[in-house]
């Protein structure tokens, strides 16, 4: 593990600053449209894990919150096929669930994913993603809530990683600009 490049404070790209002002409008807007209904927060594994923590913390409604675990990405491509990793945990049928993703790209996890719940029955499906990369999008997908559109770019930090460095990162970078 040599040559791992390090960030730099000037080179950040979302400051965690600004992360966090935005998961308090998300989690009002959330906390809103279910009011008192049991939510049934769905994370996507690794990358979420961050996001999880900070917006469950900002939203009202009762809640509980368990992980699957997905994977499509080699480095920075995209594989097309989504492999899982873990499976859920609780039983979600008549469920209101709520997914919540790092980053969609292309479309393709998400869009696996749906169909991949609704099997089991849920009364509703809704999704919310830290990030969206419009300009990646190969495949149609619903997304009801996000944190931030960035541009066609390799993004690390705050969950996100390349090649599984730089998850733990606070702020979020532009790999290619480290
Ligand atoms: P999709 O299936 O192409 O939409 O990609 C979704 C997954 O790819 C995300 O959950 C991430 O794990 C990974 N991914 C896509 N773009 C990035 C990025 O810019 N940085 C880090 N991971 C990414
Ligand atoms: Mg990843």
């Amino acid at each position: 593990m040599d040559n791992i490049k390090q960030p730099s404070e000037e080179n950040i790209f979302i400051h965690r600053n600004r992360i966090e002002q935005r998961l308090e409008e998300i989690g009002r807007q959330i906390s809103a449209d279910y009011g008192d209904k049991h939510l049934t927060v769905v994370g996507v594994l690794k990358g979420s894990f961050i996001f999880v923590a900070d917006l469950l913390r900002q939203i009202t409604t009762p809640l509980q919150v368990d992980f699957i675990g997905l994977s499509s990405y080699k480095g920075t491509e995209s594989t097309n096929i989504v492999k899982i990793t873990k499976e859920l945990g609780v039983d979600i049928k008549g469920r209101d669930i709520l997914i919540v993703e790092d980053i969609i790209d292309t479309g393709t996890t998400i869009s696996f994913l749906i169909p991949y719940l609704k099997q089991r029955g849920p009364s509703s499906i809704k999704v919310c993603s830290f990030l969206t990369k419009p300009g990646a999008k190969k495949v149609d997908y619903p997304l009801d809530y996000f944190g931030f559109q960035i541009s066609n770019e390799f993004v690390v930090g705050y969950g996100l990683d390349y090649n599984e460095q730089y998850r733990g990162l606070p702020h979020v970078y532009q790999l290619n600009n480290m």
